[in-house]
């Protein structure tokens, strides 16, 4: 595994891969790496012969008090894990690597997709976020891409972003790898979050996915689902919003018919946010 800290490098490992004709996979991260990257990275394995994961904390996708500076940085247990799971290369770039001076970067505006629910929350967030996205695109110029269903707004918008991109010819085609949430033994989404929470606090947060759960099996009205899920849930998790939508637009639909739907939820325990989501099936 090289570890690599600048674009230049990369370009180079990238572009001798690529004269060997290996397909290169991309699992972009911003490090703090646990089980649900890794499955990730697994998964990428699977189907590309050169795999890079990036491990880079994003200015851009953080707002005011938002924790840029507290995001944990664990550069080395994240290079002995990308190291065991075998992929070729952890690239952690500087931040102006990612954004010189010299190279006018686009950015990106999320749109209506990116307005609702985590985008209320966190106003500009998915716009850096795409925007990083894009520029990591263009710097490891991947074959495929994989991302998590945990983050299921993002993966809506990489979606979108990728689709636009390349039906205007903007970019080469690039495949998107949605990989399943990872939970732990109690369902709990794993998340680089969850280190935070208190031993009292963890046990409030088992209760979310048993909440969506609860609520998958209540349908198929939106009010009957969301009722169920509120009941299940421990009431010291601060509902931010718990909604019915539909997977690709991320708009409220009333009810799981006919097509599939995905049920979206964000707490605050103490001062942590999580979220989750469970698609669920129209046709069942
Ligand atoms: P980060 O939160 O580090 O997540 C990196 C990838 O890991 C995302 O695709 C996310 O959905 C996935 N992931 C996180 N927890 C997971 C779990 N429990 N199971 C499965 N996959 C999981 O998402 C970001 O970073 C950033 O926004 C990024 C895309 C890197 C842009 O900065």
């Amino acid at each position: 595994m090289q570890l690599i800290q600048n674009g230049r490098d990369l370009t180079q490992a990238v572009a001798q891969a690529r004269s060997l004709g290996k397909k290169i996979g991309f699992v972009p991260t911003m490090g703090a790496l646990h089980q649900g990257h890794m499955a990730l990275v697994k998964k990428a394995e699977e189907t590309c012969d050169f795999v890079v994961v990036s491990a880079f904390v994003n200015p851009l996708q953080f707002g005011e008090g938002e924790g840029f500076e507290d995001y944990p940085r664990t550069i080395s247990v994240d290079a002995r894990l990308v190291t065991d799971q075998g992929a070729d290369v952890l690239f952690a770039p500087g931040v102006n690597d990612v954004y010189p001076k010299d190279v006018e970067i686009k950015k990106l505006i999320a749109g209506p997709i990116g307005q609702a629910f985590e985008g209320t929350i966190r106003p500009g967030h998915f716009d850096g976020m795409l925007t990083v996205v894009s520029r990591l695109f263009d710097m490891v110029t991947p074959d495929q891409v994989f991302f998590g269903e945990k983050d299921a707004q993002q993966v809506a918008l990489v979606a979108k972003l990728l689709r636009d991109q390349i039906v205007s010819g903007e970019r080469s085609p690039i495949k998107l790898v949605v990989c399943d949430t990872v939970r732990d033994a109690d369902g709990l989404a794993l998340s680089s979050r969850n280190r935070r929470l208190s031993k009292d606090q963890l046990e409030v947060a088992k209760t979310i996915y048993p909440a969506l759960l609860a609520g998958s099996r209540a349908g198929p009205s939106a009010a009957k689902i969301t009722d169920a899920a509120k009941a299940k849930l421990d009431p010291a998790a601060k509902l931010e919003y718990l909604e019915l939508v539909d997977p690709q637009s991320f708009t409220p639909v009333p009810s799981t018919l006919p097509t599939p739907t995905r049920l979206i939820i964000s707490v605050r325990v103490g001062e942590i946010r999580l979220i989750d989501n469970l698609l669920i099936d129209g046709t069942e």
